[in-house]
């Protein structure tokens, strides 16, 4: 199928995810058959579900990582995804389990190192091999990845550059809870107080967003105080960078733009989310 849509001339959209797929997934294959869609033609939307072994670090929760195919193979179906990909660990990993890496693998650079690489070393590298494999696998003209994984949207992009890997990379809006908590697999696995406190990640990003025309130190304040109303938020980082998730100057222009992103546990759930800042410009 791919081959005849590839000779057709059409593009071919791929949307990888661990499965435990909800409504935030369906909006990137959505985004997918938009984006693939062009002169009143529409090429195939590809949906991989695979949870990728090699980026989960030792006590994370690889096991009790949600896996739910049919319900999964649903979502695709009513999102009209095309191909479902849902290759074992030995697909993917023909050495496994006695050779847990390839042999050729991707070195992610420093930006793996600082954040979410910070909490969850190997993480990021674990997740380049798996996109690269997939992308090689599927060889899509244009894949989408959820903003909400800023960091992984980030590295993701400097792969298919730095590798010229020929992919467009589309980093679609994270979709939330009428509260503005960001949808995430491992959402469930809060209890109903957590739940309740996991709105504050998002107050305070809003936070931070009204108040970044007073500059990126105010915003930060701004965040901060209204997470600390969140008695069970344990927070692991609060930080703002460039958009490309480097250190931002002391001193900044108005209106540059700049990204606040934070993490945090509730009990043993950890939670991301992220928003863009525009500093010293417009609320
Ligand atoms: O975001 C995810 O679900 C995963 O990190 C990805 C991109 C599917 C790679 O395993």
């Amino acid at each position: 199928m791919l081959a005849r849509a590839r000779a057709a001339g059409e593009r071919v959209g791929f949307v990888p995810t661990m499965g435990a797929l909800h409504e935030g997934h369906a909006s990137l294959m959505r985004t997918a058959r938009e984006r693939v869609a062009g002169d009143g033609r529409s090429g195939p939307v590809v949906a991989s579900v695979f949870v990728n072994p090699l980026q989960f670090g030792a006590g994370e929760d690889l096991d009790r990582y949600p896996r739910t195919l049919d319900a999964d193979l649903e979502l695709c179906a009513r999102e009209g995804v095309d191909i479902v990909f849902a290759p074992s660990v030995e697909e993917v990993y023909p050495g496994w389990p006695e050779q847990r890496e390839p042999q050729v693998t991707v070195e992610p650079g420093p930006l793996a190192d600082v954040l979410e690489g910070r909490s969850r070393p190997g993480h990021f590298r674990g997740m380049l091999v798996v996109v690269a494999k997939l992308f090689g696998l599927v060889r899509p003209d244009l894949a989408v990845f959820g903003q909400k994984d800023y960091q992984q949207l980030v590295l993701v992009r400097q792969l298919v550059a730095d590798l010229c890997l020929g992919v467009d990379v589309v980093g679609a809006a994270t979709v939330r809870e009428p509260d503005g908590l960001a949808l995430s697999s491992r959402n469930r696995y809060l209890d109903a107080d957590q739940r309740i406190e996991a709105v504050y990640l998002h107050r305070a990003l809003r936070e931070a967003q009204e108040n970044a025309r007073y500059g990126a130190a105010v915003a930060l304040d701004a965040a901060r105080a209204e997470l600390r109303l969140g008695k069970g938020v344990d927070l692991d980082y609060l930080v703002v960078t460039t958009p490309e998730l480097t250190e931002l100057p002391a001193d900044v222009p108005p209106g540059t733009e700049a990204r606040i992103l934070v993490a945090a546990r509730l009990g043993t759930t950890r939670l991301i989310d992220n928003l863009p800042l525009t500093l010293g410009g417009p609320p």
